[in-house]
């Protein structure tokens, strides 16, 4: 068996074992190898081995200043963009009609080693297999690392690209704060990039024909159709909402039961509301960030703020779903006697990967072996999917064999990266190259 990058099912990855040197292929695979290794320990934590790259704090430092050393050690030209998104160019970006290929390096709370690093750093080693190949560029090519995809820590998801396409605006990214109070303004600022520069980037996007965004799969779908390797559908529209119960803090050995006005029995009822709407129209719906107020063992809250995320295959049946949980949740505050405020935090509509651009790839990967690739549909977002809007995008995804996602047991296999690698290098030097 070839060596794994990490070890499924024992919950949490080990460092990477060496390749075998027989099995190293030249150009990509082997410098995908290196690459992974080199990023790996960054913001890790020692205890949950999980990640927490969180946009604009050091981790992410960490992260940004090797994507700069992998554009500037290959000779690429590296520019960070008004939003704060790194971009390594071959070719003259002015050319326009550039194809460009990446993702994201930052993280989930504990989050895997994959969603988002193994774009990067796939992009980076497609590139080292197609100057391996010998392969001559006719359009520029460019790697992108968009900041902030995940929205950990300022809770919207995209920021980078969002803002990019004018899809948020500068007023409503400057009043996106952290859990500590932090504005995205200060962080940046902290970090070094000028807040006042942020907005719509036009004329940059104008000069991209092509995006691909190679992503590990967040489900089961290549595992159980016995593929290394698939290609973009659609995305599910999803979108984020905040739950504010609130009640009255009192004593929790003085205050009778009947007494009482405590949020977190309304919340806990929601919650049991989301799966029951959400099992109904086939939809998912999760409350995964809490936050309570005094949040104390012996005190009634008087705060129970909750973060709903709901996803579903179209608009319609999302609408019900959130629609379902807000009545059901204004029905038990009601019972209660506690106040509830429903907020909208972010939305994004149900993206259908440009249908030329996917068709495309997957003749470019059936061409040598006659053989289809699977079409898969995804609920999760992506900078690709906030792209798609203005310039024609399409993704790969990497089996994944456990299909879990957002937490450090994610896997994929070092056979199945490699051949990530090798497809997308095919992609791209069947768009960009003679
Ligand atoms: C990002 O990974 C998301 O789907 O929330
Ligand atoms: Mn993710
Ligand atoms: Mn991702």
């Amino acid at each position: 068996m070839e060596a794994e990058l990490s070890s499924p099912g024992a919950g949490v990855p080990t460092l990477p074992q060496p390749v075998r040197g027989d099995r190293v292929r030249p150009g990509g695979g082997s410098s995908f190898h290196s690459m992974w290794r080199e990023l790996l320990p960054v913001g890790r934590h020692p205890d949950s081995r999980g990640y927490r790259r969180f946009a604009w704090t050091g981790a992410d430092a960490e992260c940004r200043d090797w994507f700069r050393e992998q554009a500037e050690g290959r000779g690429l030209g590296y520019e960070v963009d008004r939003n704060g998104n790194q971009w390594a160019w071959l070719g003259d970006p002015a050319a326009g009609n550039a194809v460009v290929t990446g993702s994201h390096l930052d993280s989930v709370p504990d989050g895997g080693a994959f969603d988002g690093p193994l774009g990067v750093v796939s992009s980076f080693a497609a590139l080292d297999e197609l100057r391996a190949r010998g392969a001559g560029f006719t359009r520029p090519l460019a790697i992108v690392n968009f900041g902030d995809e995940e929205g950990a820590r300022f809770g919207l998801a995209c920021v980078g690209s969002r803002l990019t396409a004018g899809h948020l605006t500068v007023e409503q990214a400057h009043r996106l704060t952290d859990g500590d109070g932090i504005t995205l303004p200060q962080a940046m600022a902290a970090a070094g990039h000028d807040p006042d520069a942020i907005g719509p980037d036009p004329e940059r996007l104008a000069r991209i024909g092509a995006f691909v965004e190679l992503h590990v799969e967040q489900g089961r779908a290549l595992d159980l159709s016995g593929d290394q390797v698939g290609v973009a559908s659609a995305i599910w529209p999803h979108g984020r909402w905040r739950f504010d119960f609130r009640g009255e803090a009192n004593h929790a050995g003085t205050t009778r039961l009947v007494d009482r006005r405590d949020p977190m029995l309304s919340y806990a009822e929601t919650v049991l509301a989301a799966r029951r709407e959400a099992e109904l129209a086939g939809a998912v719906a999760t409350f995964g960030k809490i936050a309570v107020e005094p949040n104390g063992v012996n005190a009634i809250p008087s705060l129970v703020r909750g973060w709903l995320d709901s996803r579903a295959a179209d608009q319609a049946t999302l609408d019900t779903v959130v629609g379902g949980i807000e009545k059901a949740a204004r029905e038990y505050a009601e019972a209660h006697g506690i106040d509830l405020a429903v907020v909208r935090e972010s939305f994004t509509p149900v993206v259908e990967f440009d249908h030329a651009l996917r068709d495309e790839l997957g003749r470019i990967l059936g061409r040598d072996t006659g053989l289809t690739v699977p079409v898969l549909g995804t609920g999760a977002g992506h900078d690709a999917g906030i792209l798609s809007g203005s310039i024609p995008t399409a993704m790969l995804f990497v089996r994944n064999p456990t299909g879990v996602s957002h937490s450090p047991a994610e896997f994929a296999a070092e056979d199945d990266c490699v051949a990530g690698v090798e497809a997308l290098a095919d992609v791209l030097e069947g768009l960009a190259c003679a």
